[in-house]
C-alpha cells in the first residue's frame, strides 16, 4: 500500500469502527410455532404453546419442568386457560451461568410476565391433591443469543444412574450443562453423587457443579462442589431438583456421576 491508499485503509477502519453496533431487534412470532403436551421436556423454538391436559386432570404431586431455549433473549409468557387450584403452581425462573433465578408464579390467565433471560425453566407444582391443566404461550422477542447450552438431560425415571459426559471420555471446556430430575411418578427421591472428578479450586471457581433443590416453591441452591468433592446424600423432597455443570476456558476431567432412588 502506498501512503495515499494506507491513509484511505485508516480513515475506512475507522468509519467501520465507529459504526453503532445496534442489535438486532426482532419481534415475536404472530402465533405460537409448535405445541406441547408433555409433562417436562426442551422447547428449541421462538413461540410455543404448552397445554397439559387442558380440560383434564392432573394428578397429586405431579411435577413437570420444561426449559425454554429460545432463539431470542426477552420470552413473554401469558396463560391462556388454567384449571390449577390455589395449592397448584405454575413458575417461570431465568437460568444464567449454572443458576436458577427465583420463580415467578403465574396464575393469572391473560397476565404478562417478560424475562430477559436466554433460558426460562417452566416449574408446574402440583399440590397434594389431582388438580386440572392449563394452557401456557410464550412468544420471544429481541436480540439473538448464542448457543448457551452444551449438555441437557431429562431424568423422569422412578430411579436410575447418570453419568456426564455420558461417552465416559472428559467433558469439554466451557461446559453450560443442565440435567432436571423430575420423576414421572411423584416420588421424593435420594441423589447420591458416587464419582465426582473436576478441576479445583477453593471456592469453586472454575469448574463446578451445582445442586438445586426444588423446596417450598423455589429452587434452593443446597451444594456447589469441585475437585473430587463426594457431595452428602440428599433427598427431593418435594420430588424435583436440578443439577448444574459449568467449566471454564481450560483444564478439563472425567466429570461426575449420580444414583438417585
Ligand atoms: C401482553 O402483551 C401483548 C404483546 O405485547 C399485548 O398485545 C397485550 O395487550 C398484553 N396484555 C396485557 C394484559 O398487558
Ligand atoms: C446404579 O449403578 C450401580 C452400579 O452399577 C448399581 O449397583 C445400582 O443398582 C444402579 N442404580 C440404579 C437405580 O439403577
Ligand atoms: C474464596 O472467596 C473468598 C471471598 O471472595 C476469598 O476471600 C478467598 O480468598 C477465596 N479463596 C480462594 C481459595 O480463592
Amino acid at each position: 500500500m502506498n501512503s495515499v491508499t494506507s491513509l484511505i485503509f485508516f480513515f475506512l477502519v475507522i468509519a467501520v469502527s465507529a459504526a453503532p453496533q445496534l442489535p438486532v431487534q426482532t419481534l415475536e412470532d404472530p402465533a405460537p410455532v409448535t405445541k406441547i403436551i408433555t409433562c417436562g421436556g426442551l422447547i428449541d423454538a421462538s413461540s410455543a404453546q404448552i397445554d397439559l391436559q387442558v380440560g383434564g386432570s392432573i394428578r397429586a404431586d405431579q411435577r413437570c419442568i420444561w426449559l425454554v431455549k429460545p432463539p431470542l433473549n426477552r420470552q413473554r409468557f401469558s396463560l391462556t386457560s388454567t384449571g390449577l387450584g390455589e395449592n397448584d403452581g405454575l413458575f417461570v425462573s431465568t437460568y444464567m451461568l449454572g443458576v436458577v433465578g427465583p420463580p415467578i408464579k403465574i396464575s393469572t390467565v391473560g397476565q404478562n410476565h417478560t424475562l430477559t433471560s436466554d433460558l426460562v425453566m417452566v416449574t408446574l407444582s402440583v399440590g397434594h391433591g389431582p388438580t386440572r391443566g392449563f394452557s401456557l404461550t410464550y412468544f420471544s422477542s429481541g436480540s439473538y443469543v448464542g448457543p448457551v447450552l452444551t449438555g441437557y438431560t431429562e431424568l423422569t425415571a422412578t430411579a436410575g444412574n447418570y453419568s456426564y459426559p455420558e461417552d465416559g471420555g472428559n467433558y469439554r471446556n466451557s461446559e453450560n450443562a443442565l440435567f432436571v430430575i423430575a420423576p414421572s411418578v411423584p416420588g421424593r427421591p435420594t441423589l447420591r453423587f458416587t464419582f465426582v472428578e473436576l478441576e479445583f479450586e477453593g471456592n469453586c471457581s472454575y469448574d463446578s457443579v451445582r445442586i438445586f433443590n426444588w423446596f417450598d416453591n423455589n429452587y434452593i441452591e443446597v451444594s456447589r462442589f469441585c475437585g473430587t468433592t463426594i457431595p452428602p446424600s440428599l433427598t427431593l423432597i418435594e420430588g424435583a431438583g436440578i443439577v448444574t455443570f459449568r467449566s471454564d476456558s481450560s483444564e478439563v476431567r472425567r466429570g461426575f456421576k449420580f444414583e438417585w432412588v
